[in-house]
């Protein structure tokens, strides 16, 4: 994780986090030499903001979802083999059951082919009063180089995306997440 952009109000939110119960993330394996309050600089609620801010994060060095390998087999509609990157936002919170992702909480699904192309990678991205009727997630959905993909309509796949919500909130009570319980 680079140390070098520090948003004031990500760190702002993660203080309180941390202060209300927030676990200690030293996790096996992950030697993050910063504690979580270590967010590279806020992207804004735009896929191309997304898509660079995780580059720029090299979320591909982020851990996985707890419990998760990568190139795990999924589920229609999101491919035959995923590897879900999670950010130390979310890590926190999926570490001490906070039971909700905070704001800042970042989760990267990559969407493999079965011969380990990949297709696609999705994303969701909790911004603090962004859409209170779906949980506050951005959602997004690219093409491996960055583009986003788009709805057979052609709309582009950024946003309060009611495909992905409509499928997702049957996991309401996991605060929309289907890989892993929050609670648990
Ligand atoms: C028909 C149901 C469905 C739709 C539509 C759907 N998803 Fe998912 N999503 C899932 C399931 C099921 C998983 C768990 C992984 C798996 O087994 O495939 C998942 C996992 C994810 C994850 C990893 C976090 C989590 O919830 O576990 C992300 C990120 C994600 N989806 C993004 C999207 C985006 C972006 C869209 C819209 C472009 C979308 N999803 C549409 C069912 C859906």
């Amino acid at each position: 994780m680079k140390t070098g952009f520090r948003s004031i109000v990500f760190g702002l939110t993660l203080v309180a986090f941390t202060a209300c119960g927030g676990e200690d993330h030293d996790d096996a394996g992950h030697d993050d030499d910063a504690p979580a309050v270590a967010m590279a600089s806020a992207p804004d609620t735009s896929g191309a903001a997304i898509w660079a801010h995780i580059q720029s994060s090299d979320y591909q060095n982020w851990n996985v979802w707890p419990g998760m390998t990568k190139l795990y087999q999924g589920n229609q509609p999101h491919g035959m083999l995923l590897t879900t990157y999670v950010n130390d936002v979310a890590l926190a919170a999926i570490q001490s059951h906070a039971g909700t992702m905070p704001a800042g909480a970042v989760i990267v699904k990559e969407n493999y082919m079965p011969d380990s192309t990949l297709a696609a990678v999705t994303t969701m991205f909790k911004v603090a009063g962004y859409n209170a009727d779906h949980s506050d997630w951005f959602f997004t959905k690219h093409n491996p180089d960055g583009s986003l993909a788009a709805a057979p309509n052609g709309m582009a796949l950024e946003g309060r995306l009611p495909g992905c919500q409509s499928c997702h909130m049957a996991k309401v009570d996991n605060d929309y997440l289907y890989t892993g319980s929050m609670t648990e």
